[in-house]
């Protein structure tokens, strides 16, 4: 790939010797220095625990200007793809680098439908979870085992086995994230629907009973829609940079999306949008919002808001100016009265005007409206990181895919600085 270009040299004086370090710039964002030679020219390595200051990789897919508040997929705005765009649309984008023509997207659109049934014994894989079982716990699970049922598609070097495997992982979170859902509640699975749009087909996955006829809300519909395309990818998060690392390795997609499944239910990550609803519950009324903004302030007390503040965002997250007009739209149409989203437009609205928040730039983020709608169109707050994670494999597939095409990829071995015990002879242990 490398298409950064080289507009500069970084001088480090170390070790009583000058290094010459490249300065790469790329089309948008901050320029690089290129430290691959350090060790091999300085003998030393650098160290960022949080990577707050390190890029991991050249990508061409995503672009965040966290400063400005832009997010931009392939170089499209986020705000004008879940305007006019719908998210097997922006699928095909992520992956392809290009919007599909209508005969592209057709035979795309075809490809995934003619994959979102599961194996059959992966139906009894259910039976192996307590009815209770957290719904993320599911999920790393199921995903993980995707290996043993479609063993075909495992070489990762391979073209075709890859976006075979791709093709399976975005056609099949549906159907597998409906399962853990009617399992949770043990409701019939509901097979899938293929003359039903992606949105649609889950949402009948979802909450079709045999009992009685089912009809897709298409208000629900284009708002499910609209929320896949606001979480399918976000450059180099912590999620995406472990389906990178793990597949650095070699494993196939299906062994590395798992891991991203695993890294994403985090409370800091993924998890968010179960903690924010929980917290807004918690806060309960406009009144109480004074009480939680000063434990957030509180440096003794580990309460964070949560759906607020970003790595890289230090202005508003623009998918959650998207997810709070699809909030209004989607209580509207349900004719919800749902305080909770009163509390949280106060609980911005007051956060957005603290000192404290305006120091740190900490704005709300894609999970704080979220769950408000989530909750709204009927699903229990523990499935809100699955239908994270459901959006989100398209982005790791895609970033995965471009990180095994990109020919000066290597496994993903990071250094350290060692601060425990120097050498030290063993004692036995009568000796101790
Ligand atoms: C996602 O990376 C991505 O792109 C992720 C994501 C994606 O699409 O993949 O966008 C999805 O994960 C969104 C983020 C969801 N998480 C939350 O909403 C959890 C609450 N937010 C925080 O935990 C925090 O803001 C993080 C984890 C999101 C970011 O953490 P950072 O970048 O490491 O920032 P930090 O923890 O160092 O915080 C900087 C300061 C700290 O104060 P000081 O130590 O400098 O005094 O801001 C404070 C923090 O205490 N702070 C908060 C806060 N977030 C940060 N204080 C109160 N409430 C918060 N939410």
């Amino acid at each position: 790939m490398n298409t950064a270009k080289q507009t500069g040299i970084a001088k480090l004086d170390i070790n009583g010797r000058t290094i010459e370090l490249p300065v790469l710039s790329g089309v948008e964002g901050p320029d690089v220095v290129d430290v691959k030679r350090l060790y091999a020219e300085a003998d030393v390595f650098t160290l960022d625990p949080g990577f707050t200051s390190t890029g991991s990789c050249e990508s061409q897919i995503t672009f965040i200007d966290g400063e400005k508040g832009v997010l931009l997929h392939r170089g499209y705005p986020i705000e004008q793809l879940a305007a006019n765009s719908g998210f097997l649309e922006v699928s095909y984008l992520l992956l392809n680098g290009e919007l599909p023509t209508q005969s592209e997207f057709r035979k795309f659109t075809h490809e995934v439908t003619q994959h979102t049934m599961l194996h059959t014994q992966m139906d009894r894989f259910f039976e192996g979870f307590r009815r209770d079982s957290h719904p993320m716990a599911m999920l790393t699970g199921t995903v993980g085992a995707m290996s043993a049922f479609y063993p075909g598609a495992m070489d990762s070097s391979d073209p075709d086995e890859r976006h075979l495997a791709y093709i399976r992982l975005i056609a099949k979170m549906p159907t597998l994230a409906a399962r853990i859902y009617k399992y949770n509640v043990g409701q019939p699975f509901v097979n899938p629907q293929n003359d039903l749009s992606y949105a649609e087909n889950f949402l009948r996955m979802c909450f079709a009973v045999p009992a009685e006829k089912y009809e897709t809300n298409p208000i629900l519909a284009k708002a499910m829609d609209k929320i896949f395309i606001l979480h399918a990818d976000h450059e180099q998060n912590a999620s995406t940079s472990t389906v990178r690392l793990a597949g650095s390795s070699g494993a196939h997609p299906y062994a590395a999306v798992a891991a991203g499944v695993a890294s994403l239910w985090g409370p800091s990550h993924g998890g968010a949008n179960e903690a924010c609803l929980n917290m807004l519950r918690e806060i309960g009324s406009v009144d109480r919002i004074p009480e939680f903004i000063a434990r957030a302030k509180d440096k003794n007390d580990p309460f964070r808001l949560m759906g607020f503040g970003h790595r890289v965002y230090k202005n508003y997250d623009p998918r959650a100016t998207v997810m709070q007009e699809t909030a209004a739209e989607v209580l509207y149409e349900l004719g919800i009265d749902n305080p909770v989203l009163q509390v949280a437009k106060e609980l911005e609205r007051i956060a957005l005007e603290d000192d404290y928040f305006i120091e740190k730039k900490l704005y709300p983020n894609v999970d704080f409206y979220s769950g408000v709608i989530l909750d709204a169109m009927g699903f229990p707050t523990e499935m809100f990181t699955v239908l994270f994670a459901l959006a989100r494999t398209v982005g790791w597939c895609s970033q995965l895919n471009e990180m095994i095409e990109d020919p000066s990829q290597r496994i993903g071995r990071p250094r350290q600085i060692y601060t425990g015990a120097a050498r030290r002879d063993f004692i036995e242990i009568k000796s101790r």
